[in-house]
């Protein structure tokens, strides 16, 4: 008897599966949301995962984390551990932009639904995720770039670029919104591009290869997709005897504190902010749609607001214990 009515129950979830119905769709039980995390490879990454851990407990939600230690494929297993736990809803901070159908598709069969945070993906089926919390990362670089060309105004500028990481959305598309700003201004050109994966030593190690090649003082600006890497670059050009911030312009993207600290001290030149308040408007969405079953926008856009050294202490005191 017991066996034919646990045999029904699983019939039961598995039609539900079938049909892609979502579950948890009202009720007081606490929400449980599985959060794929990407690592800790930046002071902004740490900040999201604190400011995701801060929000789900004032929304009283139960939030599981995994750390992919910025690997692909330690995502997909965690993906698939929270379908196998049945959870609420998945978080996702993509660490790369292709290769995320076949477990979204998992997701979905099993009534889950998928909320990107911060980086976007290629999907051929848009239907595989229910929203994008994320910023306009071709605007970032574009707001650095317009920052830089207007900066320099007619002088030749020689500029060495940091990326991200490899394949990863903010890498494309900081990348694609500062050509496009400084494909206006023929003085400014990049000269040198190369990853440094958004970490400091990364990027201290790209830098200093940078400065070998290129002989210091031909070097007129640094454009980071992070900020942790342009403090990294900071210290490689010290290291080397420049001085960052006067003789070298600087220009990334996060708005993180010791950007801030940096710019106060005069070692760096302009910031673009990247809230990492990501799960917030996410959790948000998530108890509403679940709530009312109303679709919720497909990207909510966070502002890309540029930041220069005249506000750099105020800053750096506002968020300091923050992040
Ligand atoms: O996806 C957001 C980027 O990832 C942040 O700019 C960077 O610091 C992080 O590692």
């Amino acid at each position: 008897m017991r066996f034919l009515a646990k045999a029904a129950a699983v019939a039961a979830l598995t039609l539900l599966s079938a049909c892609g119905e979502e579950k948890g769709g009202g009720g007081d039980a606490k929400l449980v949301v599985g959060f794929s995390q990407i690592g800790s490879e930046s002071g902004w990454r740490a900040a999201e995962t604190k400011m995701a851990q801060q929000a789900a407990q004032q929304r009283g939600i139960d939030l599981r984390i995994s750390d992919a230690q910025q690997r692909q494929e330690n995502q997909i297993k965690a993906i698939r551990a929270f379908i196998a736990q049945g959870v609420d809803a998945v978080f996702i901070a993509p660490v790369v932009a292709t290769g995320w159908d076949s477990v979204l598709r998992e997701a979905k069969t099993a009534g889950i639904p998928v909320v990107l945070l911060d980086r976007t993906i290629e999907t051929s089926d848009p239907s595989l995720y229910l929203s994008a919390v994320t910023s306009d990362t071709v605007l970032e670089g574009r707001v650095a770039g317009d920052w830089l060309v207007k900066t320099v105004g007619a002088k030749d500028c020689r500029v060495v670029e940091i990326q991200g990481t490899v394949g990863s959305s903010p890498a494309i598309n900081r990348k694609k919104g500062f050509d496009e700003a400084i494909a206006k201004a023929s003085n400014v050109q990049i000269v040198r591009t190369q990853s440094g994966d958004f970490t400091r030593t990364k990027a201290k190690e790209v830098m200093e290869s940078f400065i070998k090649a290129e002989g210091g003082k031909g070097i007129c600006a640094v454009y980071a997709h992070n900020d942790d890497m342009m403090i990294g670059a900071i210290q490689a050009m010290k290291e080397a005897g420049l001085d960052p911030g006067q003789q070298v312009l600087t220009v990334s993207i996060d708005a993180v504190p010791d950007i801030f600290k940096a710019m106060a001290e005069g070692d760096a030149n302009a910031t673009v902010e990247l809230t990492p308040d990501m799960a917030g408007p996410a959790f948000d969405l998530l108890v509403a749609y679940k709530r009312d079953g109303k679709a919720p926008a497909k990207w909510v856009q966070t502002p890309s607001k540029l930041f220069l050294p005249d506000t750099a202490a105020a800053e750096y005191e506002r968020r300091k214990d923050l992040y």
